[in-house]
């Protein structure tokens, strides 16, 4: 088991806010900057197609805060030659459609395989680590492993979702397509909809080593600041990571 997990904090909803009102502040490379001295391990952003929170030059700023930076993008010809001037350090290739409000479920990696082995292969010419955003479903992350990825992020948006015994289910489903990931050689992230309460067991889960975490770490600092936010998270993942020995 990693004993450290990483924490991806996701800024894209400082930008929400910002243009909220068409100006500078506040600020998502700021907030990195922030997130850096509190603890992250990495930066996560998605630049949209429709730019409507990051925007390119916050993407292209971020890269410069000193963080990992973990580049959130379509599987398009723009978003591939965006990456390619920034050089991330990793790329999530996510679904996207124009009306959701966040992104709504997993890549579809089975069924659009010949799309996506092109961007993956493009990416780590470059020397980018790819990532594929999907369902916790074995056959999406043997999927991801023939498409040629490094990474699989679990989807745990449905985990965060669910109460009772379906939550259960929901996490035994994260565990499972967790195992694959380790049995294909891949490394295995999660995130989507995680806060302090749903955060520690997916942490316990030994071979999940990052966790992107964005809306809820960016809302609760209006309450609480940034920096206390981050640490009670990261003290949360570092107590699920015990739990787990
Ligand atoms: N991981 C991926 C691939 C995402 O698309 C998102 C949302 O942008 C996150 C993690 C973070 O989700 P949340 O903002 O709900 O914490």
């Amino acid at each position: 088991m990693v004993e450290h997990i990483r924490l991806g904090v996701n800024v894209d909803h400082v930008a929400t806010l910002r243009n909220a009102r068409g100006g500078i502040h506040p600020d998502p490379v700021e907030a990195a900057r922030l997130a850096a001295k509190a603890g992250a391990d990495g930066i996560t952003a998605h630049l949209r197609e429709d730019r409507r929170h990051i925007r390119d030059a916050d993407m292209r700023a971020l890269k410069d805060v000193g963080l990992p930076l973990n580049f959130e993008m379509a599987a398009t010809d723009e978003m591939l030659a965006i990456a390619s001037g920034i050089l991330p350090h990793a790329c999530c290739l996510v679904p996207e459609k124009r009306q959701e409000l966040t992104t709504e479920g997993g890549l579809a990696v089975h069924a659009g395989m010949n799309h996506l082995r092109p961007y993956v292969s493009r990416l780590q010419d470059q020397g980018i680590r790819v990532s594929l955003f999907v369902d916790p479903d074995v056959k999406e992350v043997e999927a991801a492993r023939m498409v040629g990825a490094d990474i699989v992020e679990l989807h745990a948006g449905p985990y965060t979702k669910a109460t009772g015994a379906d939550r259960q289910h929901e996490l035994e489903r994260i565990r499972k397509a967790a195992a694959a990931a380790l049995r294909l050689g891949l490394e295995c992230h999660a995130g989507h909809g995680l806060n302090f309460e749903t955060v520690e067991a997916v942490a316990a889960i030994p071979n999940v080593v990052e966790l992107n975490i964005g809306h809820f770490i960016i809302g609760e600092a209006i309450f609480q600041g940034l920096d206390p936010v981050i640490r009670q998270m990261r003290a949360l993942m570092d107590a699920g990571r015990r739990s787990a020995r």
